[in-house]
């Protein structure tokens, strides 16, 4: 089975492998309610940031590797900013994903991660399709997906309950021949 080179590296970020030292680079940004407030998970605090990197940790060596759970670090000051994943749910099919500590919001860091992933999925993994799912008032998110050519596809009502919610989801997806043929007109730009 294909796996990922890593890291990644977009203009301004490096997409790489978790290490222990980004425990306190972790709790930084995931400890924010503002961070999780679309995410079915936290806020976290030290210990459940810890049990979560052991986890992502040991999904590192699994072989096959279908789960690339990534630190995103900025390129020009070598900070850790955030988190992104692109996870296998079905052969073929890859769901990407991904958080930014506030701070750092705002300036198409998102939209470059999206980019990276989706190029990534599609050139490397052999994806035939693209997948992301985002609560449907995460507004930011789905921009992001469209700006990186995503396609709203469908509305999960009650999608999954967490954190004391059902949560309504839309389905955004890309599938290799879309991609392929936004790939052909920017070289022909
Ligand atoms: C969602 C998130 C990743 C966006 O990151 P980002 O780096 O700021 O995104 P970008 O700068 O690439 O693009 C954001 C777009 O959303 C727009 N946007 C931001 N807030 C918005 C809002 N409340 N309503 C509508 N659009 C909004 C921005 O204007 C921008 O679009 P534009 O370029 O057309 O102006 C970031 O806000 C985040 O980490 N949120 C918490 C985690 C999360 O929700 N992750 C997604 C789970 S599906």
């Amino acid at each position: 089975m294909r796996t990922l080179t890593l890291p990644l590296r977009s203009a301004r970020l490096e997409l790489r492998d978790f290490t222990r030292a980004d425990l306190d680079g972790i709790v930084a940004y995931s400890c924010d309610p503002r961070v999780t407030r679309y995410l079915f998970f936290g806020p976290r605090d030290a210990q459940s940031t810890a049990e979560y990197l052991d986890a992502l940790l040991e999904s590192q060596v699994e072989r096959p590797r279908t789960r690339f759970e990534l630190a995103v670090q900025e390129l020009g000051s070598g900070c850790l900013i955030g988190a992104c994943d692109l996870s296998m749910i079905e052969r073929g099919v890859y769901d990407l994903g991904y958080m930014l500590g506030s701070a750092h919001w705002g300036q198409g860091y998102a939209t470059e991660i999206a980019h990276t992933l989706a190029a990534a999925a599609f050139r490397e993994l052999r994806a035939d399709r693209v997948i992301s799912t985002v609560d449907v008032n995460n507004s930011a998110s789905i921009r992001v997906l469209e700006k990186a050519g995503m396609r709203w596809e469908a509305v999960f009502r009650k999608h999954r309950r967490a954190k004391n919610r059902w949560w309504d989801c839309h389905l955004y997806t890309l599938p290799r021949e879309v991609w392929e043929s936004e790939q052909a007109q920017a070289a022909g730009r």
